[in-house]
């Protein structure tokens, strides 16, 4: 298990766990102990709600061989999802299947579309060295609407305290089990300069960016990874890594899709 992660991460002492418990790639180790008891509230990507996905057409999930989800994705063009590196790093592309339309996953709604292909950022090794970033390629294309990439020119969208939207099938506390429907949750973006006091060298500014409350409550958790973070219809972020979930004074961190966007763009 985890055999993606260990090596990587000798210092590890805390390794938070996918629910499936059988995705060792959807699971991030945080190179912390736990400090705080955890006080997440229940409900789906901590602290969130209950999203109509007709409102976010292009938010999908990457499910695996027996169709269960284990990461999150976004469609950014009629046949590329937008995901986190670490969520299919150690799979093969005809592995994962992408599920769009589809915001309960007991439902029958929407299309399972198939991978062909599977790019991984050729400089992510770990989520904590940036990078996390990944894209795959469908089978055939979709009719649903794509969402925009930020780009370097947004600057504005990474400043303190904008309002972003966070979404995903994640964990509902850090202990919790995956979300059988579609949640969101808003959570401000927390400036580099902060977010590099807390995480010292593990949040790189120009890869990352970090959002949630100073006092915790919401966010992103596992299984949320390779998921959308918006703000209006833009993406500017991946959902990534963090400590626990919803922890007061621990964001959630992110990719920051406009450092990438070239990269991405040159995919299409
Ligand atoms: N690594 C997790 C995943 O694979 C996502 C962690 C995000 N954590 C957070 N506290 N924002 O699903």
């Amino acid at each position: 298990m985890r055999r993606g992660l260990w090596p990587n991460l000798p210092a590890v002492l805390f390794v938070t766990l996918a629910f499936w418990g059988v995705l060792p790639t959807a699971t991030v180790a945080t190179e912390e102990p736990p400090s705080e008891p955890n006080t997440a509230s229940a409900t789906p990507i901590v602290g969130g709600k209950p999203a109509d996905i007709d409102q976010y057409p292009w938010v999908v999930y990457l499910a695996d061989s027996r169709g269960e989800q284990f990461c999150g994705g976004a469609l950014i063009a009629p046949d590329k999802v937008l995901t986190a590196a670490h969520c299919v790093v150690d799979r093969r592309a005809p592995r994962v299947s992408v599920v769009a339309g589809r915001a309960d996953k007991n439902s029958r709604q929407g299309r399972v579309l198939g991978v062909t292909d599977s790019w991984v950022h050729p400089d992510y090794s770990t989520p904590y060295r940036g990078a996390d970033v990944a894209v795959l390629t469908l089978r055939e294309t979709t009719s649903r609407s794509v969402v925009k990439l930020a780009a370097p020119s947004d600057d504005g969208l990474y400043g303190d305290n904008t309002e972003a939207t966070v979404l995903g099938w994640g964990a509902r506390s850090e202990e919790g089990q995956n979300s059988d429907v579609l949640r969101r949750a808003m959570v401000p973006v927390v400036g580099d300069a902060e977010c590099a006091k807390i995480y010292d060298r593990q949040f790189v500014p120009n890869a990352m960016v970090c959002a949630g409350h100073p006092d915790g409550g919401v966010d992103a958790c596992q299984g949320d990874s390779g998921g959308p973070l918006v703000v209006g219809n833009k993406i500017i972020g991946i959902v990534s890594w963090g400590v626990g979930c919803a922890r007061p004074g621990k964001p959630g961190v992110y990719t920051e899709v406009a450092a990438y966007a070239e990269r991405i763009r040159a995919r299409f």
